[in-house]
């Protein structure tokens, strides 16, 4: 099987590294060979060695080499990425990519363009870096109505959170997130990780696969960490909780909800002690019940593993049921869902006698209950207030928010923290 491979960053170094070093061990499993025929790099990375490999920095002429079988993208982005991808698809190659944002917002094209040329478009390591989910899902799970998936599916933000709240030393946002980057873990533009964006490409594409539905990036709702404050970290862990980036789907009435915020997660469970790059992913389906994922989220080496677990898919045969997310009914309808949870709130408050009271009674006068509350002092002046509230609807939590707002003792607007029942 000759392959193409297009971009030798991170991902496409170690893939080439691999390859070469675990020849023997793939051949093993393979019906094939897999024969690095070409590869394409708009720049240099002196990190690869590419000795004896033939090298184009033209990404489309591998699309169009009649001696490769399978082109390999990755280069990343959109725009390059879709009609590169095309272009292969249309000169009847098989594309392993493990570009999330690609496949998150032109997969119908791509997907209905693979399937009239009769070639497949793989993607494992486009979610959650190592872990095999796409095929637990695709494979492992086929038996089951999936009822619900939740991850920490972006390794770069769990590792800002995790670094944020170490006991040792916690570490303000933005110094972690160079460490992340020089780690190779973060996306080119690293607010794609921090927004919330990532881990929304890769909640859409586990939800195409586990729902049956058609790739709706436009329908998350999306919330990022980088209003995430060392202080709410603190006040979260003496609360008894851990802050994960965390993405959620989940069939809703008539739907299904699509969700990336941060989550409080109560420490004892497992979701909670999945720190640093590693992603989780819980999977929920009828006849198995709940069931877990863990391993490395991001990173070069994780990565290419899920690449080659595509590429001997590949090898083994072609007649890979893309069908999943090809011949879908209409797409359920995915509301701007509002859900019933407790929460955090935190809020700054003037440091004067009543204050206390008067949030008590805005509560109240909502139906939400305090079930557990943490005072401290800021200054002499300022005092912070952070409750746990009752599970209340989220519409209902947000309305008394906006009221809280406007007592004259409070300083600055609530932040609101979700928390995560597993
Ligand atoms: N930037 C991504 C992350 C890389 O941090 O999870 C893996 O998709």
């Amino acid at each position: 099987m000759k392959i193409g491979i297009c971009g030798v960053g991170t991902v496409g170094a170690s893939l080439i590294s691999l390859i070469k070093k675990n020849q023997d061990e793939i051949g093993r499993k393979l019906e094939d060979e897999i024969v690095i025929h070409q590869v394409a790099l708009r720049r240099e990375n002196p990190q690869c060695d590419l000795t004896g490999i033939n090298i184009t920095n033209d990404i489309y002429e591998v699309a169009k080499n009649p001696n490769i079988d399978v082109l390999v993208e990755l280069i990343g982005g959109t725009e390059d990425a879709k009609d590169l991808v095309l272009l292969a698809v249309k000169n009847k190659k098989h594309v392993v990519t493990a570009n999330k944002a690609l496949i998150a917002m032109h997969g119908s094209e791509i997907f209905s363009a693979a399937r009239q040329m009769g070639v497949c478009v793989l993607f494992e390591a486009a979610v959650a870096g190592g872990i095999p989910i796409i095929k637990s899902i695709r494979e492992g799970l086929v038996g089951n109505i999936i009822s619900r998936i939740a991850g920490i599916l972006n390794g770069t933000s769990n590792f800002i959170l995790s670094e944020m709240a170490s006991k040792k030393q916690p570490r303000a946002f933005d110094e972690v997130l160079k460490e992340a980057q020089k780690k190779g873990y973060a996306e080119a533009d690293p607010s794609f990780d921090v927004n919330g964006i990532d881990a929304a490409h890769k909640i859409v594409i586990l939800a195409m696969i586990g729902f049956g539905i058609k790739v709706q990036f436009e329908a998350v709702q999306i919330e990022g960490i980088s209003e995430i404050c060392l202080e709410d970290i603190s006040l979260i862990d003496e609360f008894g909780f851990s802050l994960k980036p965390l993405a959620v789907a989940f069939r809703i009435s008539d739907g299904i909800s699509l969700r990336v915020y941060p989550a409080m997660i109560e420490k004892e469970k497992v979701f909670s002690k999945v720190d640093g790059v590693t992603n989780a992913v819980l999977v929920e389906g009828c006849s198995v019940g709940e069931t877990l994922y863990v391993g490395p989220g991001a990173g070069g080496d994780a990565t290419a593993s899920s690449v080659i677990s595509d590429l001997v898919h590949l090898s083994r045969g072609t007649n890979i049921p893309n069908e999943g997310f090809f011949d879908l009914n209409e797409a359920p309808t995915i509301e701007d869902s509002s859900i019933d949870t407790a929460s955090y709130v935190r809020l700054d408050v003037k440091n004067i006698t009543g204050v206390m009271a008067s949030i008590a009674s805005v509560l109240k006068k909502n139906g939400i209950g305090i079930e557990s509350i943490i005072q401290r002092e800021v200054s002499e002046t300022i005092a912070r207030i952070a409750i746990i509230t009752s599970i209340v609807n989220e519409k209902v939590l947000d309305e008394s928010l906006r009221q809280l707002d406007e007592l004259l003792a409070v300083i600055s607007a609530p932040t609101k923290i979700r928390i995560f029942k597993s």
